[in-house]
């Protein structure tokens, strides 16, 4: 996969192709930053993965759909959030990364809200995307970190694939409608070169 560069925001990266050679041909993604121009795509995306899938998200759908356009533009701006489909500017999956501000943990990044719609699932998409911001961020972070339903196995093991390692177990993690579920929490170490 090409090293990519991931735009500022300003003046968000052009659309990236990524080949994925697997099986026989492979498969060809197209993958871009998304900017604040991207919210309607991004909103339906995310408030879609929030409400089909509410044990893998530490947001719920029913906070999430209330929310002005603004909080969604404001995640756009300060989150490297990456979208990626088969066609050119069609985008069936997402994945979001941000730096804390905080002087003493930014040397850390995070992984959250990594979604694939149904359609697209099993062919490489949201590896491809994880992938891509893993080489985008490299040389400037140490350590990226993310966390996943214990019973998550296609996204544990998504990420597993990539590399990340399990540190911890947080029991109780997430609460909804009285259920608790419990989250691993995996790091992935970055080379240092
Ligand atoms: C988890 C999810 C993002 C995976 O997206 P995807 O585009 O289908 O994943 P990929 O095709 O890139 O999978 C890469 C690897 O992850 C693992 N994987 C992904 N889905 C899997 C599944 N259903 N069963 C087993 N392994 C799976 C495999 O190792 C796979 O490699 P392989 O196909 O060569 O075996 C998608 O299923 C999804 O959106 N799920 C619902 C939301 C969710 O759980 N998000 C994660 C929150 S932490």
């Amino acid at each position: 996969m090409a090293r990519p560069r991931i735009g500022s925001n300003r003046s968000p990266m052009r659309t990236m192709q990524v080949r994925q050679t697997r099986g026989q041909g492979g498969m060809e993604f197209y993958l871009r930053r998304l900017a604040e121009a991207d919210l309607a795509v991004y909103k339906a995306l995310r408030l879609e993965a929030l409400r089909d899938h509410p044990d893998a998200f530490g947001t719920s759908f029913e906070e999430a759909v209330g929310l002005p356009d603004t909080v969604f533009e404001q995640q756009l701006r300060s989150n490297l959030i990456l979208g990626g489909g088969f066609e050119e500017e069609r985008f069936d999956a997402f994945a979001g990364f941000v730096v804390p501000p905080e002087e003493k943990v930014r040397h850390k990044g995070i992984i959250w809200g990594v979604y694939a719609r149904p359609e697209v699932r099993r062919a490489g998409l949201a590896k491809a995307l994880i992938q891509t911001i893993i080489d985008a961020v490299q040389g400037g972070i140490e350590q990226i970190q993310l966390s996943v339903g214990a019973g998550n196995g296609p996204a544990e093991r998504l990420y597993r694939s990539l590399g990340f390692e399990p540190y911890g177990l947080e029991k109780n993690a997430l609460k909804t409608g009285g259920r608790y579920i419990d989250e691993i929490l995996m790091v992935l170490h970055m080379r240092q070169d």
